[in-house]
């Protein structure tokens, strides 16, 4: 049997490979960043795994020059990042640091000059602590310090930034910051989980008119998590169970930036959790954006435990990564596709795509990690086929650059293209760095 050939995308297809402040920046107590909620929370006994923090992390900080020669080896088209907003506004509002805008101006400059198209997340995840003080997301008013923090970045880089992204998995910081105290702040109240989607969602909004305004030429978008479920029986129950999984996890989002609306079947379960909505905040949360970013991973079958609770429900013999998420290629093709005919995005971009795997150097010092390209092989041929069922593509970013801080389990687990040697720094690109980079050169073939 002959091997399926590699699909083909259009030449202006995005190839990108993505990264976050929190996670390869360190030196946090430098240049006058602010304290973020992700240094608090570090910082608290039993919260990440062996009390590890991102303070140093990959020194990105102070590395970024030859980090961005690896990206510029790569060959990819853009390198997405995230602004620290204690960087930036170290104190959540008001003042602003130049030495932030400092490190952010070079990383973009060497980027330009690379003919790398910089991509700026506003916020993943990094919130400065002063604002947390104050209530963080469960907080109306931080709503407007992000629209104020994103004036200034937009302002900043407007001209030489092509595209932006508001805010990274708001469920994540929602539900695994807010409702489950797995990541920062720690906090754990349904009612703050609430309160916090629907401030992160008018803050998109905000952002989205902002950018409007100071980057009028740039395409802007949110990037969700959105994995694929399905019902693990036919039984009604797990079908029910389905439904609230999608619709909290998805639909939750989805609705309102795309319809203008909370999904009705939701917000009665969470009426009594609401917090103030006001007149306009879902015309603000639905103004309409450049792209929808899909991060996907997995995907899960959804059943009713005995409680009647929904939950994921483990399927025998599918390959798993090292996160124990199993691996459904096909999940990326079906979520692209039921997100471009329920809500009409005008574009998508697959904004993370990743695998962790226990890489090891070898004796040759080499990294090999084949169950890495056959994953990133995989999801992109499932993206191929999303485009031919017509999902409007326009790029795909693999999450991610190299191995970092992987938020509560610390730097025990490695996503990254490039493996990083923690106590001496030292990249070494993996074998996945190699194909993609390859793979990437023969979709620029002339007359491939
Ligand atoms: C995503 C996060 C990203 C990284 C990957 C593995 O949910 O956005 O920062 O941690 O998971």
């Amino acid at each position: 049997m002959s091997e399926p050939s590699a699909p083909v995308f259009p030449k202006d297809f995005v190839w990108g490979v993505s990264s976050t402040a929190y996670q390869l920046e360190g030196a946090v107590s430098e240049d006058g960043r602010g304290e973020s909620i992700w240094d608090r929370f570090c910082a608290t006994p039993g919260k990440v795994r062996n009390g590890e923090s991102g303070a140093v992390a990959c020194d990105f900080y102070h590395r970024c020059g030859e980090d961005v020669a690896l990206v510029s080896e790569l060959g990819v088209g853009s390198f997405r990042f995230s602004v620290s907003w204690p960087r930036i506004v170290p104190a959540g509002r008001g003042a602003v640091n130049a030495k932030g805008f400092g490190f952010y101006d070079r990383l973009v400059d060497a980027l330009l000059e690379a003919g790398i198209k910089p991509l700026i997340a506003l916020y993943h995840w990094d919130l400065p602590q002063t604002l947390e003080d104050e209530g963080g997301w469960t907080n109306r008013a931080t709503v407007d310090a992000f629209a104020e923090y994103s004036r200034v970045v937009g302002e900043h880089f407007g001209d030489r930034v092509p595209l932006w992204v508001t805010q990274v998995e708001p469920w994540v910081t929602a539900w695994l910051g807010y409702g489950l105290g797995v990541h920062a702040p720690g906090r754990c109240s349904e009612a703050d989980a609430v309160a916090a989607s629907h401030h992160l969602l008018l803050s998109h909004g905000r952002a989205v008119e902002v950018l409007r305004g100071v980057a009028p030429g740039a395409e802007v978008g949110i990037a969700l998590n959105l994995d694929h479920f399905w019902a693990a029986t036919d039984r009604k129950e797990d079908h029910e169970a389905l439904r609230w999984w999608d619709g909290t996890r998805s639909r939750w989002y989805l609705g309102p930036l795309f319809r203008g609306e909370y999904p009705a079947d939701v917000l009665d379960e969470w009426e009594h959790l609401m917090p103030a909505v006001h007149d306009g905040d879902l015309a603000c949360i639905a103004t309409p954006t450049d792209f929808l970013g899909v991060n996907y991973y997995s995907g899960s079958a959804i059943g009713a435990g005995e409680d009647g609770r929904a939950r994921g429900v483990p399927q025998p013999g599918v390959a798993r990564t090292d996160m124990g998420w199993e691996v459904h290629p096909d999940g990326l093709r079906q979520v692209l596709v039921r997100a471009s005919r329920d809500y009409g995005p005008k574009a998508v971009y697959v904004t993370e795509n990743g695998a962790a795997f226990p890489d090891v150097v070898d004796h040759e010092s080499r990294v090999l990690d084949p169950e890495r390209q056959h994953y990133l092989e995989a999801h992109i041929a499932a993206a191929a086929r999303a485009a031919q069922e017509g999902v409007t593509l326009k790029g795909y970013f693999v999450w991610g650059l190299m191995d970092n801080f992987e938020w509560s389990w610390g730097y025990w687990k490695r996503f990254g293209l490039v493996h990083v040697d923690y106590p001496t720094q030292k990249r070494v690109p993996k074998a996945s760095f190699g194909w993609y980079r390859d793979f990437i050169a023969a979709q620029r073939r002339p007359g491939r």
